[in-house]
């Protein structure tokens, strides 16, 4: 029995019917990219292999009680017979990802910083370009506005009630990922991915003032 093989099977089985861009092709890449770091960081394969796969099961927009998704995981990885301390180690990339609210604490571990990295590059890039506007759709979030402010212009009230856009969304978080990468072998993947997006967002201003830009 192998644990990874096994462990994919699950979360495949969990997340197969999500449309808004945590779907198992999304897992796959963050385990991809999270190995991918591992060899040039080092660190235990074991525990960023199986955080990676299990690091959206406990995400509170797909799970209703997150309490109990934290106890299917430990229970799961239990009936896999990771130890202990790997379990431990795992739940707590798990927690230290998925915090919410200002003072989100620094990742601890280079096993931590690996995985939330690999999360991190898939967020952006041409794939996070793409995976922002398949949420958006799922939320029912507006494409662009020039009149809605971006997040740090807001209230926390108006963030709430959905006054954002998904064009909004590059500059309250996923322009400023590039900066926040734990690694260095990330940072430098995700030097290509930060300008591919900077240029998009010019490109589709671009072609949103066309018409003012060419009218008489
Ligand atoms: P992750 O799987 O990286 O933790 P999230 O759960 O934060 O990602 O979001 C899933 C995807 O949807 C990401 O690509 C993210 O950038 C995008 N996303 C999250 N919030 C918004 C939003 N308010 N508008 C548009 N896209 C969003
Ligand atoms: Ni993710």
């Amino acid at each position: 029995m192998n644990k990874i093989v096994e462990t994919e099977k699950w979360v495949q089985a969990k997340l197969a019917h999500d449309t808004t861009g945590h779907d198992w092709q999304h897992i796959d890449r963050v385990r991809r990219n999270a190995v991918l770091l591992y060899k040039k960081e080092g660190g235990n394969r074991e525990v960023i292999e199986l955080a990676a796969l299990l690091h959206d099961v406990v995400d509170d927009k797909l799970v209703e009680d997150v309490e109990k998704a934290y106890e299917e995981v430990r229970e799961w990885l239990k009936s896999q017979q990771v130890e202990e301390e790997n379990c431990k180690h795992i739940v707590h990339i798990l927690q230290t990802m998925s915090f919410k609210g200002g003072n989100r604490p620094a990742m601890a571990t280079l096993e931590g910083q690996i995985v939330q990295d690999a999360d991190r590059l898939d967020a952006i890039g041409a794939i996070g370009i793409a995976r922002t506007f398949m949420y958006a759709g799922a939320k029912g979030t507006v494409l662009y506005d020039e009149n809605i402010a971006v997040r740090s212009e807001m209230t926390e009230e108006e963030y709430r009630h959905g006054k954002s856009t998904a064009i909004a969304h590059f500059y309250e978080k996923l322009l400023k990922l590039t900066a926040l990468m734990n690694t260095q072998t990330a940072r430098s993947l995700a030097q290509e991915r930060h300008t591919y997006m900077k240029e998009f967002l010019v490109q589709f201003k671009k072609e949103w003032n066309y018409h003012y830009e060419n009218a008489d």
